[in-house]
């Protein structure tokens, strides 16, 4: 199989060699030339584009089978990522199969509910809703070529180089826990198997939540990576205080509060996870 990887960074890197033990040919395209040395330096082959340009139509894509990882632009309601590459396949050819790597924040506030795949979604930023334009983006192009597309909606990614580290080194403060909204994780390594359980055996059209089942309160998270790193818990403030002196960013993850079903995930793609907890996932973070 011929198998592109585009926004090969940290999960990227990760699923293409994967993808190599089982015999696919793997290109990565990343946008910067450090990224493309780095790659190199993985014996990963890679094409250096920036998706925020118009694509040169020497890229092959047709029959390939597609991993679109690149996050959406920063600013604005929609992906014009996602726009440019799909407006370009007139010119590459049409991928056979791409998984889509979305997040789990395009339900918006559920109040602290289960939520699974038939939920509708109901972004309430901007962030979430460039990721829903996305979304519609690739179903649009998947209905008009006929091509299979698999959403995957991730919960928040922890791992290797993916701890809050900084952000308890420097002592910034939380809520407590009794104000603190419910999120989910999922272990870096378990989504990489994913991502190929996804593309191997995902139903054309479908979504699947990806979360370790385990949802927990935001500070109970800090709390464990800090015990874990050997460092101090974050200092805890009220709802007002920390509208005040929390970012933008952080502010708006504090608003939202879901469970995130995983059942979908583990009975149809027939995924066994490796780190199903925080206890589990944390040693396999260093
Ligand atoms: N962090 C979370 O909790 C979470 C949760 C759900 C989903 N996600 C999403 O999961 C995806 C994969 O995560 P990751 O950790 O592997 O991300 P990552 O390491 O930041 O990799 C992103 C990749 O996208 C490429 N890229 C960015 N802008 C581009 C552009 N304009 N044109 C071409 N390529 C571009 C980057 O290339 P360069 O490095 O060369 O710029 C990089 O290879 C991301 O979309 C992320 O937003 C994250």
């Amino acid at each position: 199989m011929n198998v592109s990887i585009i926004g090969c960074g940290d999960i990227g890197s990760r699923v293409a060699p994967a993808c190599r033990e089982r015999g696919d040919s793997v290109t990565g395209w990343v946008r910067r030339n450090d990224s493309v040395s780095r790659l190199k330096a993985l014996d990963i082959n890679a094409v250096q584009i920036d998706l925020d340009r118009p694509l040169k139509s020497l890229v092959q894509l047709k029959s390939r089978r597609l991993y679109y990882f690149a996050p959406p632009p920063p600013r604005g309601t929609e992906d014009s990522r996602v726009a440019n590459l799909i407006g370009g396949f007139t010119d590459t050819g049409q991928p056979e199969k791409v998984v889509y790597l979305s997040t789990s924040g395009v339900y918006g506030e559920c109040k602290g509910a289960w939520v699974d795949e038939t939920r509708p979604p109901a972004p309430t930023v901007d962030r979430a809703r460039r990721r829903l334009d996305a979304e519609n983006r690739w179903r649009a192009w998947s209905e008009h070529s006929g091509q299979a597309l698999v959403i995957l909606r991730v919960a928040g990614i922890y791992g290797p180089g993916k701890l809050p580290v900084q952000r308890l080194q420097s002592g910034q403060p939380m809520v407590a826990e009794a104000d603190s909204p419910i999120t989910n994780r999922i272990h870096t390594l378990d989504l990489v198997q994913i991502c190929l359980a996804a593309m191997q055996r995902g139903r054309a059209g479908e979504v699947y939540n990806v979360s370790d089942g385990h949802p927990g309160a935001m500070t109970d998270y800090f709390n464990q990576v800090a015990d874990f790193l050997g460092l101090p818990r974050p200092p805890l403030i009220s709802p007002e205080e920390a509208r005040r002196r929390l970012s933008p960013g952080m502010l708006s993850y504090l608003a939202e509060s879901r469970r995130l079903s995983n059942r979908k995930l583990l009975s149809e793609l027939g995924v066994v996870l490796r780190y199903p907890t925080l206890e589990q996932g944390l040693p396999a973070c260093v």
